[in-house]
């Protein structure tokens, strides 16, 4: 938290609005939509809740398919499943580790032939970086599927030349706890279409009517964000830039300290544009390190640092094992392989410098082993 947070934070507590509304909200959703590039944004108690109206919004109920990316963290899906629909999944496509739009296009055919066109596909943006719109679109311009777009780990990223959450129909923003903006539990929906946010903030607001007493003609939910912690957010948002800076410093420091350790990948930056590098990401090759992922995550672990195994694909949750998926090795294989580094915006050259010798010593054994080998 910077000092900004905490002078608005204290504001908002004297001026006595703790209420999931409120001039901090107002203007949360004001300067965020400016950030963003987007006419109106709507501020939620978190990038689930955006995810879930996002479906709404687009009329999804019992009985559709939505396609979503299958390499994600599980709210990507389960939203699918709150208004009883059926997630089908893609697999990541190798250079980007976000869907493959080649598979997509033909999950679109085969769910198309079997006379069920999707009724949206969700894409997720992962680790910061966007997915590839233009080919994404291109794949579901023939059957008028709606491309929602889960930015929640990619605020501050762009895609050629315009920032996340620009490309899809909708798009979610998460700040949950670990996020690069976080108000400790919150969310943002924003569109080019105002009329969907303005439907949204009423939704959001248990779908409650313009009328003096309480009047609903329809179910609504209780997702707006307070207003206090809408105050943390602007003072967050004035920070993003030099946030994004912290988190590709730490990606650069990783890899010029690790990158040469065998076996050892970093997660590649697609040419499209600019990844924040949210979390830092490698993917570790047993055969060629001789030491897995796994090891190395123990190791941190017996030093009280935190680092986690990629997310594990939705097909191979047991929650989701009766849905479709079209491919699944790639996003497998990542998640046998990878691991998230610690990658806070406040960690300090320090701290990474012990990380990486804690790594570096828990390579150690297997590179002398490997040299014996090969002597
Ligand atoms: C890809 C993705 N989608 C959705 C979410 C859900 O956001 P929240 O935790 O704010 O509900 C998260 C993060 O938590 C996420 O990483």
């Amino acid at each position: 938290m910077g000092t900004e947070e905490r002078r608005l934070l204290l504001e908002a507590f004297d001026s006595n609005w703790i209420a999931p509304l409120g001039p901090h909200v107002d203007a949360f959703e004001r300067e965020f939509a400016t950030t963003v590039g987007v006419p109106a944004a709507a501020a939620l108690t978190s990038g689930t809740a955006a995810l879930h109206l996002a479906l709404l919004l687009l009329g999804v109920g019992p009985g559709d398919e939505v396609i979503v990316s299958d390499l994600t963290f599980a709210a990507s899906a389960n939203v699918v499943r709150y208004l009883g629909a059926t997630p089908v999944f893609v697999d990541a496509d190798r250079e980007t580790w976000n869907i493959d739009p080649d598979l997509l296009a033909e999950a679109l055919a085969d769910r198309a032939r079997r006379g069920r066109p999707p009724k949206a596909v969700i894409a997720v943006d992962l680790y910061g970086q966007c997915a590839d719109y233009d080919r994404i679109s291109a794949a579901c311009a023939p059957y008028g599927v709606p491309t929602v777009q889960d930015a929640s780990e990619a605020l501050g990223a762009t895609y050629k030349g315009r920032p996340a959450g620009t490309q899809g129909l909708l798009a979610a923003f998460s700040f949950n706890g670990n996020k690069i903006l976080t108000t400790s539990g919150g969310g943002m929906l924003v569109s080019a279409r105002t009329d969907w946010i303005v439907e949204a903030r009423q939704l959001a607001s248990q779908a409650r009517d313009p009328a003096p007493h309480y009047q609903h003609s329809k179910v609504g939910y209780n997702y707006r964000l307070s207003n206090l912690l809408a105050a943390i957010g602007r003072g967050q948002l004035l920070a993003l830039s030099d946030r994004v800076a912290a988190r590709r410093r730490n990606f650069a420091a990783y890899r010029e300290a690790l990158g040469d350790l065998p076996g050892w990948s970093f997660m590649p930056e697609a040419p499209t544009g600019l990844s924040t590098r949210w979390l830092t990401c490698v993917t570790i090759d047993p055969r060629q390190s001789g030491v897995d992922r796994e090891a190395i995550r123990e190791t941190l672990e017996r030093a009280d640092i935190e680092a986690r195994p990629l997310w594990k694909p939705m097909h191979m949750q047991p929650v989701f094992s009766e849905c479709p998926i079209y491919g699944g090795t790639v996003g497998r294989q990542l998640f046998e392989t990878g691991l998230c580094l610690p990658s806070g915006s406040a960690l300090m050259a320090a701290d990474r410098a012990r990380i990486v010798e804690i790594i570096r010593g828990a390579m150690a054994p297997a590179s002398s082993r490997g040299a014996v080998a090969a002597s």
